[in-house]
């Protein structure tokens, strides 16, 4: 599972990531849509709203290996969790050259800020890893994942040594 605040990189590192260990790719939205899982529209985000219960059973079904990317990815058990963090700052500037409003864009920094990703997926997994990609490219993050995922070694990505707390007072 890949999950993080939208703009961390999901969607292009789980891309290279499923290349690199020749397993399948899913991408939560398309997979929900597709499973018939989106229960709504949610017009303040701006976003689709999906099934959470039936999203994690029909993910639970899923054989073979895979990378699962995209936010909810970290609702659903998995061998290894992987929350990509960025920098406030450079998140920010990622998701400024979005068409979103200034409400979406801070609502989505602020939550990068205070950890919301990395505390929901540690509450109903215990093999969460985070990973700072703020200064390493979408490539060496798949290699690191992917060492991650044939070693079974954690090590320095174990949930905690990410803090924005410097960012806390900045956003708020
Ligand atoms: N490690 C990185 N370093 C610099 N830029 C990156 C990195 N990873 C992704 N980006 C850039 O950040 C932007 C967002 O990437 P991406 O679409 O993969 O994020 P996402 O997490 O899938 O977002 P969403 O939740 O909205 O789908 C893209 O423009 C991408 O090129
Ligand atoms: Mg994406």
């Amino acid at each position: 599972m890949i999950s993080g605040t939208p703009g961390t990189g999901k969607t292009q590192v789980a891309g290279i990531l499923a290349k690199k260990l020749s397993f399948k790719l899913i991408a939560v939205n398309d997979f929900a849509e597709a499973h018939g899982l989106i229960i709504g529209n949610d017009d303040v985000r701006g976003s689709l709203v999906i099934d959470e219960e039936k999203l994690k059973a029909e993910i639970e079904k899923i054989s073979g290996d895979v990378v699962v990317e995209g936010h909810l990815a970290h609702f659903c058990s998995a061998d290894l969790v992987v929350i990509l963090r960025t920098n406030p700052a450079e998140l920010e500037k990622r998701l400024l050259s979005r068409d979103w409003s200034p409400e979406k864009i801070s609502e989505n920094v602020e939550a990068e800020i205070l950890d919301v990703i990395l505390q929901e997926a540690v509450e109903v997994n215990s093999n969460v890893v985070e990973i700072d990609t703020t200064d390493i490219d979408a490539g060496y993050v798949s290699k690191v994942i992917s060492n991650m995922v044939r070693n079974k070694s954690y090590g320095v990505y174990r949930p905690g040594k990410v803090s924005w707390e410097s960012y806390f007072d900045r956003f708020s």
